[in-house]
């Protein structure tokens, strides 16, 4: 579990407010969900034998003795709310939600036991269209942060029922071929047999790559439907990869499956992954109802921003105000307040706790500040202050105080 200090803070904002306005520019409302649920949900929504609910989950009994568990996933808990609320009746729902996720993993590179997530769901659409608004809405969000080269993978679970007969038929062919299996995939082969062939296990590959396929067990709905969103993918000239292996670690999909992956990351290249989950509503006691989702890793990304040497907004100040002597700081302050209000955009640090002009120098330098304002007792009866470049030779100016929020306003390029 990770502090964010402040020189990293900047870029989690602007990475946040990055993707709330994708899903705002595709009409997606924010909901604010809690991070504690009964444990029974992601039980009952995740699976029982899934790693999360496994061995991941911090699960607790609160003082009351009932359940609760930190949140794993943001997907569970926006199907409870949205159906504790009657958001599902007779209406879909385009809804987005950020906040801490908890896993307890084995920590490496890209992955922590406190992560954080950005999600997205829909609810009451069928139709591969709003697949297809998902994956276009990602790869939107590629696009604004400057990101390149991910790859989309996607394939189709199909229905419940048609990835019954396909595990049966996988589960057949695995014992045929048990003793080839590696520990885990023989442990998974009663309990989670299609997980097998998400394996990174080199010595399975061979194995995995003559397993039964998914695709040929599809249903004729599922393939009609991937087969549709394929097609919308092509008419935008989204570039994918179609791979029958992508099965996800949750077990509440159906249909369409995806993940975005980059080889840039190391072990942890998923950036992006999501799909539709039909039957969850239901299942956790709502109607029946449609719906699909996905959830980026924020860490992941700002990793990959790093690593693309994507340049990020600071936060550091516009402009450090030196103040010294009695009249002028006293006049300074207030007059820091007038500028303040005056340029609602500016990032004004007041020096506090006096100090020699060198060393207020020095901090100014250190606050990553543009430009330096002065006012010494001198400037503060002459009713001027000194405007001074930091950062590069240009000369400095004497301006009057009027004067000064319409002459930052043009260096800065703020209102
Ligand atoms: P997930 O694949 O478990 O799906 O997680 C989604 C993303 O969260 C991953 O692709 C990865 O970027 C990030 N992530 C997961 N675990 C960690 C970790 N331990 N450390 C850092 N990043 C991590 C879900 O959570 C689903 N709820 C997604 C979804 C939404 N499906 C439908 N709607």
């Amino acid at each position: 579990m990770n502090d964010i200090l402040p020189g990293e803070s900047s870029a989690w904002q602007y990475l946040e407010a990055t993707l709330r306005d994708v899903a705002h520019a595709y009409g997606y409302q924010e909901i604010r969900l809690p991070l504690l649920e009964k444990t029974e949900l992601f039980k009952r929504s995740i699976g029982e034998v899934t790693d999360i609910v496994e061995k991941e989950m911090y699960t607790f009994d609160d003082r009351n003795g009932d359940s609760l568990t930190l949140r794993p996933e943001g997907t569970a808990s926006c199907v409870r709310a949205c159906t504790e609320h009657g958001l599902l009746h007779n209406q879909v729902q385009r809804l987005w939600y950020a906040g801490p996720m908890f896993r307890h993993e084995r920590p490496q590179k890209g992955r922590y036991r406190q992560f954080h997530q950005v999600g997205i769901e829909a609810f009451g659409m069928a139709g591969p269209d709003v697949d297809a608004e998902m994956i276009f809405m990602t790869a939107r969000m590629w696009d604004r942060l400057g990101l390149k080269g991910a790859v989309l993978q996607i394939n189709s679970l199909g229905t419940p029922a048609a990835r019954a007969e396909y595990r049966t038929a996988l589960v057949a062919w695995l014992r045929e071929h048990e003793a080839a299996l590696d520990e885990d995939s023989r442990r998974r082969l009663e309990s989670n047999p299609l997980r097998i062939l998400d394996s990174k296990n080199p010595d399975m590959q061979s194995l995995i790559e003559a397993a039964p396929r998914l695709p040929d067990y599809l249903d004729e709905e599922s393939r009609a439907h991937f087969s549709e969103l394929c097609g919308l993918l092509d008419r935008a000239g989204l570039a994918y990869e179609v791979n029958p292996r992508l099965v996800r670690g949750l077990d509440y999909y159906s249909k369409t499956v995806f993940e975005w992956v980059t080889d840039q990351l190391g072990a942890q290249g998923t950036i992006c992954a999501g799909g539709r989950y039909d039957g969850l509503v239901e299942q956790l006691g709502g109607k029946p109802t449609p719906a699909i989702g996905f959830a980026l890793g924020l860490e992941r990304l700002l990793a990959l921003l790093e690593t693309a040497g994507v340049a990020l907004p600071a936060s550091s100040p516009h402009v450090y105000l030196v103040l010294n002597g009695d009249r002028g700081v006293q006049q300074g302050m207030v007059f820091a307040e007038s500028l303040r209000a005056a340029l609602p955009g500016l990032r004004l640090l007041s020096n506090c706790g006096n100090g020699s002009f060198k060393s207020q120098f020095k901090r100014a330098d250190k606050s990553g500040a543009e430009y330096a304002l002065v006012m010494g007792d001198d400037e503060a009866e002459q009713g001027v202050l000194l405007l001074k470049p930091l950062r590069n030779k240009a000369e400095q100016e004497v301006l009057s105080t009027q004067d000064v929020p319409g002459r930052l306003g043009e260096l800065l390029d703020i209102n």
